[in-house]
Protein backbone atom coordinates (compact mmCIF):
# COMPACT_ATOMS: atom_id res chain seq x y z
CA UNK A 1 0.00 0.00 0.00
CA UNK A 2 1.66 3.45 -0.74
CA UNK A 3 1.87 6.24 1.61
CA UNK A 4 1.27 9.99 0.91
CA UNK A 5 3.61 12.06 1.90
CA UNK A 6 1.93 15.47 2.28
CA UNK A 7 3.62 18.89 2.83
CA UNK A 8 1.63 22.00 4.50
CA UNK A 9 2.45 25.03 2.18
CA UNK A 10 3.85 26.34 5.89
CA UNK A 11 6.32 23.82 6.16
CA UNK A 12 7.29 24.59 3.22
CA UNK A 13 7.78 27.76 3.58
CA UNK A 14 10.19 26.57 6.86
CA UNK A 15 11.62 24.68 4.87
CA UNK A 16 12.54 26.66 1.54
CA UNK A 17 13.85 28.88 4.70
CA UNK A 18 15.83 26.69 5.89
CA UNK A 19 17.63 26.00 2.65
CA UNK A 20 18.37 29.44 1.95
CA UNK A 21 18.95 31.34 5.13
CA UNK A 22 22.10 30.45 6.39
CA UNK A 23 21.91 29.31 9.86
CA UNK A 24 24.91 28.86 12.58
CA UNK A 25 25.81 24.98 11.65
CA UNK A 26 25.47 25.35 8.15
CA UNK A 27 28.18 28.48 7.91
CA UNK A 28 30.54 25.71 9.80
CA UNK A 29 32.47 23.89 7.10
CA UNK A 30 33.36 20.14 8.16
CA UNK A 31 37.01 18.51 7.64
CA UNK A 32 37.06 15.00 6.44
CA UNK A 33 39.90 12.38 6.48
CA UNK A 34 39.96 8.77 6.33
CA UNK A 35 42.56 6.57 8.39
CA UNK A 36 43.12 3.46 7.20
CA UNK A 37 44.86 0.65 9.86
CA UNK A 38 47.28 -0.86 8.50
CA UNK A 39 50.70 -2.67 9.09
CA UNK A 40 54.06 -1.39 7.85
CA UNK A 41 57.23 -2.59 7.70
CA UNK A 42 59.50 -0.27 8.89
CA UNK A 43 63.52 -0.22 9.85
CA UNK A 44 64.94 1.31 12.84
CA UNK A 45 68.23 0.98 14.68
CA UNK A 46 69.38 -2.53 12.79
CA UNK A 47 65.94 -4.28 12.56
CA UNK A 48 63.28 -4.15 10.45
CA UNK A 49 59.60 -4.99 11.98
CA UNK A 50 55.69 -4.37 11.00
CA UNK A 51 54.53 -1.68 13.31
CA UNK A 52 50.63 -0.58 13.27
CA UNK A 53 49.99 2.56 11.26
CA UNK A 54 47.45 5.07 10.24
CA UNK A 55 47.79 5.27 6.29
CA UNK A 56 50.76 3.54 6.28
CA UNK A 57 52.38 6.46 8.03
CA UNK A 58 54.66 7.25 11.31
CA UNK A 59 53.68 8.94 12.58
CA UNK A 60 50.66 9.18 11.10
CA UNK A 61 48.89 11.77 9.68
CA UNK A 62 48.20 15.38 10.88
CA UNK A 63 44.88 16.47 11.36
CA UNK A 64 44.47 19.85 11.01
CA UNK A 65 41.66 22.31 11.48
CA UNK A 66 40.21 25.50 11.89
CA UNK A 67 38.69 26.29 15.62
CA UNK A 68 35.00 26.00 15.39
CA UNK A 69 35.07 23.40 12.50
CA UNK A 70 33.10 20.00 12.21
CA UNK A 71 35.57 16.83 12.01
CA UNK A 72 34.42 13.87 10.65
CA UNK A 73 37.32 11.07 10.71
CA UNK A 74 36.79 7.44 9.10
CA UNK A 75 38.90 5.00 10.52
CA UNK A 76 38.91 1.72 8.58
CA UNK A 77 40.31 -1.36 10.40
CA UNK A 78 42.64 -2.66 7.91
CA UNK A 79 44.39 -5.41 10.66
CA UNK A 80 43.02 -8.22 12.23
CA UNK A 81 43.09 -7.14 15.93
CA UNK A 82 40.23 -4.75 17.41
CA UNK A 83 41.58 -0.92 17.44
CA UNK A 84 40.04 2.80 18.08
CA UNK A 85 41.38 6.50 17.93
CA UNK A 86 41.12 8.85 20.36
CA UNK A 87 41.00 12.69 19.95
CA UNK A 88 43.55 13.33 22.95
CA UNK A 89 42.27 17.21 24.32
CA UNK A 90 39.20 17.59 22.07
CA UNK A 91 36.57 18.11 24.70
CA UNK A 92 34.19 16.02 22.72
CA UNK A 93 31.36 18.59 23.54
CA UNK A 94 27.85 15.98 24.06
CA UNK A 95 29.51 13.96 21.33
CA UNK A 96 31.35 11.22 24.01
CA UNK A 97 30.25 8.65 21.51
CA UNK A 98 33.75 10.12 19.13
CA UNK A 99 36.14 10.21 22.29
CA UNK A 100 37.42 6.74 21.66
CA UNK A 101 38.62 4.72 24.63
CA UNK A 102 37.98 1.17 24.32
CA UNK A 103 35.35 -0.24 26.47
CA UNK A 104 34.56 2.98 27.73
CA UNK A 105 32.94 5.14 25.28
CA UNK A 106 32.75 2.30 22.71
CA UNK A 107 33.33 -1.24 21.33
CA UNK A 108 36.37 -1.63 19.18
CA UNK A 109 36.46 -1.24 15.54
CA UNK A 110 36.64 -4.88 14.52
CA UNK A 111 38.87 -6.30 11.63
CA UNK A 112 37.34 -4.82 8.80
CA UNK A 113 34.59 -2.19 9.94
CA UNK A 114 34.84 1.32 10.08
CA UNK A 115 34.03 3.92 12.27
CA UNK A 116 33.28 8.18 11.64
CA UNK A 117 34.33 9.83 14.28
CA UNK A 118 32.03 13.06 14.32
CA UNK A 119 33.02 16.06 16.25
CA UNK A 120 33.10 19.83 16.81
CA UNK A 121 36.13 21.57 17.77
CA UNK A 122 35.06 24.26 19.80
CA UNK A 123 37.13 26.86 22.42
CA UNK A 124 40.21 25.44 21.95
CA UNK A 125 43.19 26.55 20.00
CA UNK A 126 46.59 25.37 19.33
CA UNK A 127 48.51 21.42 19.62
CA UNK A 128 46.99 18.26 20.64
CA UNK A 129 47.17 15.11 19.09
CA UNK A 130 45.45 11.73 18.62
CA UNK A 131 46.09 8.20 19.73
CA UNK A 132 45.11 4.93 19.78
CA UNK A 133 43.19 3.85 22.80
CA UNK A 134 43.31 0.35 22.88
CA UNK A 135 45.96 -1.84 24.74
CA UNK A 136 49.31 -0.37 23.67
CA UNK A 137 48.50 0.32 19.80
CA UNK A 138 49.29 4.03 21.06
CA UNK A 139 52.99 3.16 20.55
CA UNK A 140 53.17 3.39 16.62
CA UNK A 141 49.60 4.89 16.01
CA UNK A 142 49.94 8.34 17.05
CA UNK A 143 49.40 12.16 14.87
CA UNK A 144 49.22 15.69 15.47
CA UNK A 145 46.30 17.72 15.51
CA UNK A 146 46.23 20.93 14.93
CA UNK A 147 43.58 23.55 16.05
CA UNK A 148 44.10 27.16 13.93
CA UNK A 149 42.42 30.29 15.84
CA UNK A 150 39.51 31.81 14.68
CA UNK A 151 41.20 34.65 16.26
CA UNK A 152 44.65 35.89 15.64
CA UNK A 153 47.25 34.38 17.90
CA UNK A 154 47.86 36.28 21.09
CA UNK A 155 51.30 36.90 20.26
CA UNK A 156 52.58 39.49 17.69
CA UNK A 157 55.94 38.01 15.99
CA UNK A 158 55.69 36.96 12.86
CA UNK A 159 56.24 32.86 12.89
CA UNK A 160 58.43 31.45 10.02
CA UNK A 161 57.54 27.59 9.70
CA UNK A 162 55.65 25.67 12.08
CA UNK A 163 58.08 22.07 12.98
CA UNK A 164 56.51 19.19 14.77
CA UNK A 165 58.26 17.71 17.08
CA UNK A 166 56.56 14.74 18.42
CA UNK A 167 58.16 12.55 20.94
CA UNK A 168 57.36 8.90 20.99
CA UNK A 169 59.34 5.36 22.42
CA UNK A 170 60.21 2.99 20.25
CA UNK A 171 60.63 -0.86 20.93
CA UNK A 172 62.55 -3.44 18.68
CA UNK A 173 60.44 -6.06 19.55
CA UNK A 174 56.56 -6.18 18.58
CA UNK A 175 54.23 -4.04 21.17
CA UNK A 176 51.05 -5.60 20.44
CA UNK A 177 50.96 -8.34 23.08
CA UNK A 178 52.75 -6.42 26.04
CA UNK A 179 49.31 -5.55 27.92
CA UNK A 180 48.16 -9.21 27.33
CA UNK A 181 51.65 -10.48 28.75
CA UNK A 182 51.00 -7.78 31.70
CA UNK A 183 47.86 -8.88 32.38
CA UNK A 184 48.33 -12.17 31.94
CA UNK A 185 51.49 -12.50 35.09
CA UNK A 186 51.02 -9.06 36.41
CA UNK A 187 54.44 -8.28 35.30
CA UNK A 188 56.17 -4.73 34.24
CA UNK A 189 56.91 -3.89 30.32
CA UNK A 190 60.21 -4.39 29.06
CA UNK A 191 61.34 -0.68 28.33
CA UNK A 192 61.72 0.59 24.81
CA UNK A 193 65.11 0.79 23.45
CA UNK A 194 64.71 4.64 22.09
CA UNK A 195 62.98 7.79 22.16
CA UNK A 196 62.05 8.72 19.00
CA UNK A 197 61.66 13.02 17.54
CA UNK A 198 59.09 12.34 14.72
CA UNK A 199 59.50 8.72 14.54
CA UNK A 200 63.11 9.08 14.19
CA UNK A 201 65.40 8.07 16.91
CA UNK A 202 68.57 10.00 15.94
CA UNK A 203 72.23 9.31 15.52
CA UNK A 204 72.94 8.13 18.82
CA UNK A 205 71.83 5.22 18.46
CA UNK A 206 72.81 2.64 16.18
CA UNK A 207 72.25 2.58 12.29
CA UNK A 208 70.29 5.69 13.00
CA UNK A 209 72.29 8.42 11.28
CA UNK A 210 70.15 8.39 8.15
CA UNK A 211 67.16 8.59 11.14
CA UNK A 212 67.72 11.63 12.00
CA UNK A 213 65.25 14.63 12.35
CA UNK A 214 66.74 17.55 10.93
CA UNK A 215 65.29 21.09 10.54
CA UNK A 216 66.76 23.52 8.54
CA UNK A 217 66.09 27.90 9.77
CA UNK A 218 66.54 30.84 8.77
CA UNK A 219 68.38 33.13 10.67
CA UNK A 220 66.36 35.39 12.61
CA UNK A 221 63.20 33.93 11.94
CA UNK A 222 60.57 32.59 14.32
CA UNK A 223 59.33 29.16 14.19
CA UNK A 224 56.39 27.67 15.89
CA UNK A 225 57.17 24.12 17.82
CA UNK A 226 54.49 21.75 17.99
CA UNK A 227 55.32 19.67 21.11
CA UNK A 228 53.80 16.37 21.46
CA UNK A 229 54.86 13.82 24.05
CA UNK A 230 53.49 10.41 22.33
CA UNK A 231 55.87 7.95 24.22
CA UNK A 232 54.14 5.94 26.82
CA UNK A 233 56.21 6.03 29.67
CA UNK A 234 58.52 8.44 30.28
CA UNK A 235 58.22 12.20 30.71
CA UNK A 236 60.83 13.97 29.05
CA UNK A 237 63.13 16.74 29.51
CA UNK A 238 63.32 18.49 26.21
CA UNK A 239 65.74 21.79 25.07
CA UNK A 240 67.62 23.00 21.76
CA UNK A 241 71.26 24.03 22.69
CA UNK A 242 71.65 27.69 22.58
CA UNK A 243 68.53 28.76 22.12
CA UNK A 244 65.82 30.03 24.28
CA UNK A 245 62.37 28.64 24.09
CA UNK A 246 59.22 30.67 25.00
CA UNK A 247 55.73 28.79 25.72
CA UNK A 248 52.66 30.16 24.25
CA UNK A 249 50.42 26.96 24.64
CA UNK A 250 49.78 23.85 26.62
CA UNK A 251 46.72 21.35 25.49
CA UNK A 252 45.28 23.80 23.24
CA UNK A 253 44.99 26.68 25.87
CA UNK A 254 46.64 29.53 25.67
CA UNK A 255 49.55 30.76 28.30
CA UNK A 256 51.15 33.79 29.56
CA UNK A 257 53.94 33.21 27.44
CA UNK A 258 57.70 32.51 29.33
CA UNK A 259 61.32 32.25 28.40
CA UNK A 260 62.64 28.80 29.69
CA UNK A 261 66.19 27.01 28.16
CA UNK A 262 64.04 23.56 28.44
CA UNK A 263 60.79 22.47 29.25
CA UNK A 264 59.54 19.00 30.61
CA UNK A 265 56.76 17.09 29.08
CA UNK A 266 54.79 14.64 30.44
CA UNK A 267 53.07 11.51 28.23
CA UNK A 268 49.72 12.94 26.87
CA UNK A 269 50.43 16.97 27.54
CA UNK A 270 51.25 18.86 24.31
CA UNK A 271 52.74 22.30 23.96
CA UNK A 272 53.31 25.38 21.27
CA UNK A 273 56.98 26.43 21.88
CA UNK A 274 58.55 29.34 19.83
CA UNK A 275 62.08 30.09 19.47
CA UNK A 276 63.81 32.67 17.02
CA UNK A 277 66.79 31.28 15.28
CA UNK A 278 69.49 33.76 16.57
CA UNK A 279 72.37 31.91 17.52
CA UNK A 280 74.48 31.48 14.22
CA UNK A 281 78.06 33.12 15.02
CA UNK A 282 80.20 33.75 12.12
CA UNK A 283 82.68 31.31 11.87
CA UNK A 284 80.66 28.38 13.71
CA UNK A 285 79.08 25.66 11.57
CA UNK A 286 75.62 26.34 11.92
CA UNK A 287 74.69 23.04 13.27
CA UNK A 288 72.77 22.81 17.09
CA UNK A 289 71.60 20.03 18.74
CA UNK A 290 67.76 19.50 19.77
CA UNK A 291 67.59 16.88 22.77
CA UNK A 292 65.15 14.47 24.74
CA UNK A 293 65.88 12.45 27.31
CA UNK A 294 63.58 10.90 30.43
CA UNK A 295 62.67 12.74 33.66
CA UNK A 296 63.26 10.06 36.40
CA UNK A 297 60.81 9.41 39.29
CA UNK A 298 61.21 6.06 39.16
CA UNK A 299 63.15 3.18 40.43
CA UNK A 300 62.07 0.59 38.04
CA UNK A 301 64.09 -0.09 34.62
CA UNK A 302 63.66 2.76 32.36
CA UNK A 303 64.99 3.50 28.87
CA UNK A 304 67.68 6.00 30.23
CA UNK A 305 69.16 6.68 26.40
CA UNK A 306 68.83 9.83 24.41
CA UNK A 307 66.94 10.84 20.93
CA UNK A 308 68.58 14.03 19.29
CA UNK A 309 67.60 16.07 16.36
CA UNK A 310 69.70 19.11 14.40
CA UNK A 311 68.69 22.17 13.46
CA UNK A 312 70.90 23.49 10.77
CA UNK A 313 70.69 27.05 9.50
CA UNK A 314 70.81 28.29 5.89
CA UNK A 315 73.56 29.16 4.15
CA UNK A 316 76.08 28.04 6.40
CA UNK A 317 78.74 24.61 6.68
CA UNK A 318 76.18 23.10 8.40
CA UNK A 319 74.64 22.52 4.94
CA UNK A 320 77.52 21.28 3.60
CA UNK A 321 79.02 19.28 6.60
CA UNK A 322 78.02 15.39 7.99
CA UNK A 323 76.51 14.88 11.34
CA UNK A 324 79.14 14.53 13.95
CA UNK A 325 79.93 10.89 15.37
CA UNK A 326 78.03 10.22 18.85
CA UNK A 327 81.23 10.22 20.46
CA UNK A 328 81.45 13.88 19.35
CA UNK A 329 77.85 15.20 19.96
CA UNK A 330 77.85 17.39 22.72
CA UNK A 331 74.11 17.39 24.49
CA UNK A 332 72.61 20.56 25.11
CA UNK A 333 74.22 21.78 28.29
CA UNK A 334 70.81 22.93 29.40
CA UNK A 335 69.27 19.81 28.73
CA UNK A 336 68.12 18.67 32.41
CA UNK A 337 69.74 15.99 34.70
CA UNK A 338 67.26 12.92 34.51
CA UNK A 339 66.65 13.62 38.29
CA UNK A 340 66.12 16.95 37.99
CA UNK A 341 63.01 17.36 40.58
CA UNK A 342 63.74 21.28 40.89
CA UNK A 343 63.82 21.99 37.13
CA UNK A 344 60.62 20.22 36.60
CA UNK A 345 59.06 21.76 39.48
CA UNK A 346 60.44 25.35 38.53
CA UNK A 347 58.61 24.45 35.03
CA UNK A 348 55.27 23.48 35.60
CA UNK A 349 55.08 26.44 38.49
CA UNK A 350 56.32 28.86 35.72
CA UNK A 351 52.66 27.68 33.95
CA UNK A 352 49.52 30.46 34.09
CA UNK A 353 46.52 30.48 31.80
CA UNK A 354 46.74 33.68 29.54
CA UNK A 355 43.50 34.77 31.52
CA UNK A 356 42.66 37.86 29.42
CA UNK A 357 39.41 39.03 28.22
CA UNK A 358 39.73 37.15 25.03
CA UNK A 359 40.86 34.63 26.47
CA UNK A 360 39.33 34.28 30.33
CA UNK A 361 40.16 31.66 32.42
CA UNK A 362 37.14 30.07 33.75
CA UNK A 363 38.58 28.35 36.26
CA UNK A 364 35.50 27.28 38.74
CA UNK A 365 36.22 30.25 41.87
CA UNK A 366 33.82 28.33 44.31
CA UNK A 367 33.06 24.03 44.25
CA UNK A 368 30.91 21.98 44.35
CA UNK A 369 32.42 19.23 45.32
CA UNK A 370 35.90 17.89 46.25
CA UNK A 371 37.20 14.19 46.05
CA UNK A 372 40.45 13.41 46.86
CA UNK A 373 41.98 10.05 45.12
CA UNK A 374 44.80 8.46 46.39
CA UNK A 375 46.96 7.25 43.44
CA UNK A 376 49.17 4.02 43.68
CA UNK A 377 51.43 1.33 42.45
CA UNK A 378 50.36 -1.67 44.28
CA UNK A 379 51.60 -5.69 45.12
CA UNK A 380 48.75 -7.97 44.82
CA UNK A 381 49.58 -11.44 46.49
CA UNK A 382 50.16 -14.14 43.98
CA UNK A 383 46.51 -15.76 43.20
CA UNK A 384 47.25 -19.51 43.98
CA UNK A 385 47.70 -21.34 40.79
CA UNK A 386 49.69 -18.49 39.08
CA UNK A 387 52.51 -17.52 37.86
CA UNK A 388 53.60 -14.04 39.45
CA UNK A 389 55.99 -11.85 37.48
CA UNK A 390 55.86 -8.61 39.15
CA UNK A 391 57.90 -7.92 42.28
CA UNK A 392 59.01 -10.27 45.12
CA UNK A 393 57.05 -12.90 43.04
CA UNK A 394 53.68 -10.94 43.48
CA UNK A 395 51.45 -9.03 40.90
CA UNK A 396 52.12 -5.19 40.48
CA UNK A 397 49.05 -3.25 39.92
CA UNK A 398 47.84 0.26 40.45
CA UNK A 399 45.29 1.98 41.66
CA UNK A 400 43.18 5.20 42.41
CA UNK A 401 41.45 5.06 46.43
CA UNK A 402 42.78 1.50 46.14
CA UNK A 403 40.16 0.65 43.00
CA UNK A 404 42.45 -1.10 40.48
CA UNK A 405 40.04 -0.14 37.16
CA UNK A 406 38.60 -2.99 34.89
CA UNK A 407 37.33 -2.14 31.36
CA UNK A 408 35.01 -4.18 31.00
CA UNK A 409 34.25 -5.99 27.65
CA UNK A 410 31.29 -3.72 27.17
CA UNK A 411 30.59 0.08 25.89
CA UNK A 412 29.86 1.82 29.53
CA UNK A 413 28.35 5.37 27.56
CA UNK A 414 26.33 2.62 25.47
CA UNK A 415 24.95 0.69 28.53
CA UNK A 416 24.51 4.07 30.44
CA UNK A 417 22.74 5.74 27.48
CA UNK A 418 20.44 2.65 26.92
CA UNK A 419 20.00 2.60 30.53
CA UNK A 420 20.58 -0.72 31.03
CA UNK A 421 20.95 -2.87 34.03
CA UNK A 422 24.96 -3.99 34.05
CA UNK A 423 26.49 -5.71 36.73
CA UNK A 424 29.53 -4.62 34.06
CA UNK A 425 30.04 -1.90 36.22
CA UNK A 426 28.75 0.39 39.42
CA UNK A 427 28.76 3.57 40.71
CA UNK A 428 30.74 3.45 43.80
CA UNK A 429 34.06 4.62 43.19
CA UNK A 430 35.42 5.71 46.87
CA UNK A 431 35.34 9.62 46.80
CA UNK A 432 38.01 9.78 49.43
CA UNK A 433 40.47 7.11 50.26
CA UNK A 434 39.76 3.80 51.88
CA UNK A 435 42.31 4.31 54.72
CA UNK A 436 43.78 7.53 55.86
CA UNK A 437 47.57 7.41 56.36
CA UNK A 438 50.52 9.14 56.02
CA UNK A 439 50.49 9.12 51.98
CA UNK A 440 53.89 9.75 51.25
CA UNK A 441 55.77 8.70 54.12
CA UNK A 442 55.14 4.84 54.80
CA UNK A 443 57.33 2.57 54.13
CA UNK A 444 57.00 1.33 50.34
CA UNK A 445 57.44 -2.13 50.85
CA UNK A 446 55.75 -2.90 54.06
CA UNK A 447 52.63 -0.90 53.86
CA UNK A 448 51.51 -1.99 49.94
CA UNK A 449 48.02 -2.87 50.06
CA UNK A 450 46.08 -5.44 47.91
CA UNK A 451 43.89 -3.14 45.73
CA UNK A 452 39.96 -3.81 45.25
CA UNK A 453 39.58 -4.79 41.54
CA UNK A 454 36.15 -3.45 39.63
CA UNK A 455 34.68 -1.19 37.36
CA UNK A 456 34.20 1.60 39.93
CA UNK A 457 32.50 4.99 38.70
CA UNK A 458 31.43 7.94 40.43
CA UNK A 459 28.69 10.50 38.59
CA UNK A 460 28.09 13.95 39.13
CA UNK A 461 25.32 16.32 38.23
CA UNK A 462 25.19 18.46 34.73
CA UNK A 463 27.16 21.72 36.22
CA UNK A 464 28.76 20.09 38.82
CA UNK A 465 32.08 22.43 39.83
CA UNK A 466 34.22 19.72 40.62
CA UNK A 467 37.53 19.66 42.77
CA UNK A 468 39.96 16.71 42.59
CA UNK A 469 42.93 16.69 44.68
CA UNK A 470 44.95 13.69 43.56
CA UNK A 471 47.55 12.48 46.25
CA UNK A 472 50.72 10.82 45.52
CA UNK A 473 51.40 7.97 47.87
CA UNK A 474 54.41 6.35 48.61
CA UNK A 475 53.48 2.63 47.88
CA UNK A 476 56.71 0.69 45.53
CA UNK A 477 58.12 4.39 45.24
CA UNK A 478 56.89 7.84 44.75
CA UNK A 479 56.43 8.72 41.36
CA UNK A 480 55.54 11.92 38.93
CA UNK A 481 52.10 10.51 37.41
CA UNK A 482 50.68 12.18 34.54
CA UNK A 483 47.30 12.50 34.89
CA UNK A 484 44.53 12.37 32.40
CA UNK A 485 41.12 13.47 31.99
CA UNK A 486 38.90 13.01 29.22
CA UNK A 487 36.23 15.14 28.20
CA UNK A 488 36.95 17.86 30.05
CA UNK A 489 40.06 20.28 31.04
CA UNK A 490 41.68 20.39 34.82
CA UNK A 491 42.47 23.67 36.08
CA UNK A 492 45.65 23.09 38.48
CA UNK A 493 44.72 25.33 41.25
CA UNK A 494 47.56 24.20 43.73
CA UNK A 495 50.40 21.52 43.85
CA UNK A 496 52.67 20.53 46.41
CA UNK A 497 55.18 18.09 48.27
CA UNK A 498 54.41 15.52 50.83
CA UNK A 499 50.40 15.21 52.14
CA UNK A 500 47.31 17.40 51.07
CA UNK A 501 46.15 19.34 54.20
CA UNK A 502 42.98 20.88 52.84
CA UNK A 503 43.31 23.65 55.70
CA UNK A 504 46.58 24.63 55.08
CA UNK A 505 46.79 24.40 51.06
CA UNK A 506 43.48 25.48 49.77
CA UNK A 507 45.16 29.03 51.02
CA UNK A 508 47.56 28.89 48.36
CA UNK A 509 45.58 28.19 45.51
CA UNK A 510 46.08 30.13 42.76
CA UNK A 511 42.06 31.18 41.54
CA UNK A 512 43.11 33.91 38.94
CA UNK A 513 45.01 32.44 36.58
CA UNK A 514 45.87 28.46 36.99
CA UNK A 515 47.08 26.63 33.89
CA UNK A 516 44.70 24.93 32.16
CA UNK A 517 45.11 21.36 30.45
CA UNK A 518 44.03 17.64 30.15
CA UNK A 519 47.01 15.89 31.63
CA UNK A 520 49.23 17.38 34.23
CA UNK A 521 52.11 15.58 36.29
CA UNK A 522 51.45 15.41 39.75
CA UNK A 523 54.68 15.84 41.97
CA UNK A 524 56.85 13.38 42.91
CA UNK A 525 55.78 12.57 46.42
CA UNK A 526 52.92 15.23 46.17
CA UNK A 527 49.65 16.50 45.64
CA UNK A 528 47.93 18.32 43.30
CA UNK A 529 44.35 20.00 43.67
CA UNK A 530 42.22 20.13 39.78
CA UNK A 531 39.16 21.85 38.79
CA UNK A 532 36.75 20.98 36.77
CA UNK A 533 33.39 22.57 35.14
CA UNK A 534 31.79 19.11 35.04
CA UNK A 535 29.81 20.50 31.90
CA UNK A 536 29.87 17.73 29.04
CA UNK A 537 27.15 14.73 29.76
CA UNK A 538 28.91 11.32 28.85
CA UNK A 539 31.21 8.60 30.67
CA UNK A 540 34.55 9.84 30.56
CA UNK A 541 37.61 8.23 31.25
CA UNK A 542 40.66 9.66 33.89
CA UNK A 543 43.64 7.69 33.54
CA UNK A 544 47.86 7.66 34.11
CA UNK A 545 49.11 8.41 30.99
CA UNK A 546 52.19 6.05 31.78
CA UNK A 547 50.42 3.00 29.48
CA UNK A 548 52.24 0.65 31.86
CA UNK A 549 50.37 2.00 34.71
CA UNK A 550 46.52 2.39 32.99
CA UNK A 551 47.34 -1.30 32.16
CA UNK A 552 48.03 -2.31 35.96
CA UNK A 553 45.01 -0.27 36.19
CA UNK A 554 45.36 3.33 37.37
CA UNK A 555 41.93 5.12 36.11
CA UNK A 556 39.12 5.21 37.14
CA UNK A 557 35.58 6.77 35.25
CA UNK A 558 33.12 9.28 36.30
CA UNK A 559 29.75 10.17 34.67
CA UNK A 560 28.13 13.67 33.88
CA UNK A 561 24.70 13.24 33.93
CA UNK A 562 22.53 15.09 31.27
CA UNK A 563 21.51 18.87 32.04
CA UNK A 564 18.03 20.23 32.01
CA UNK A 565 18.09 21.64 28.73
CA UNK A 566 18.34 20.05 25.07
CA UNK A 567 21.86 21.68 24.52
CA UNK A 568 22.71 20.13 27.65
CA UNK A 569 22.20 16.40 26.62
CA UNK A 570 24.56 13.80 25.30
CA UNK A 571 23.46 13.38 21.48
CA UNK A 572 22.15 10.28 20.35
CA UNK A 573 24.64 7.29 19.39
CA UNK A 574 25.59 7.16 15.62
CA UNK A 575 24.47 4.59 13.58
CA UNK A 576 27.39 3.12 12.79
CA UNK A 577 28.98 2.49 16.46
CA UNK A 578 31.04 -0.26 16.87
CA UNK A 579 29.08 -3.51 18.76
CA UNK A 580 30.70 -5.50 21.15
CU1 LIG B 1 45.70 10.18 25.55
CU2 LIG B 1 42.85 8.19 27.64
O1 LIG B 1 44.27 9.14 26.58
Amino acid sequence: MGKQYYVSPAVLVVLLLAAFVPSCSSSTSSRRFHFNVQWKNISRLCSRKAILTVNGEYPGPTIAVNEGENVEIKVTNGVSINTTIHWHGIKQLRTGWADGPAYVTQCPIRPGQSYTYKFTVTGQRGTLWWHAHIAWQRATIYGAIIIYPRMPYPFSTPIEAEIPIIFGEWWNLPVEGIETEMNKYGSGPNSSDAYTINGLPGSLYPCSDKDTFIQTVEHGKTYMLRIINAALNDELFFTIANHTLTVVEVDASYTKPFDTTAIMITPGQTSTVLFTANQYKHGSTGLFVMAARPYLTTVFPFDNTTTIGFLKYKGTMAEIINLPKPSKVLLPHDLPRMEDHAFATKFSHQLRSLGTTKYPCKVPKKIDKRILITISLNLQDCPANQTCKGYNGKRFAASMNNQSFVRPLTSILEWQYKKYSSKHYSYDFPQKPPHVFDYTGVDPMTHNLNPDFGTKLFAVDYGTKLEIVLQDTSFLNLENHPIHIHGHNFFIVGTGFGNYDAEKDTASYNLVDPPERNTLGVPIGGWAAVRINADNPGVWFMHCHLEEHTSWGLAAGFIVENGANSYQKLLPPPNDLPTC
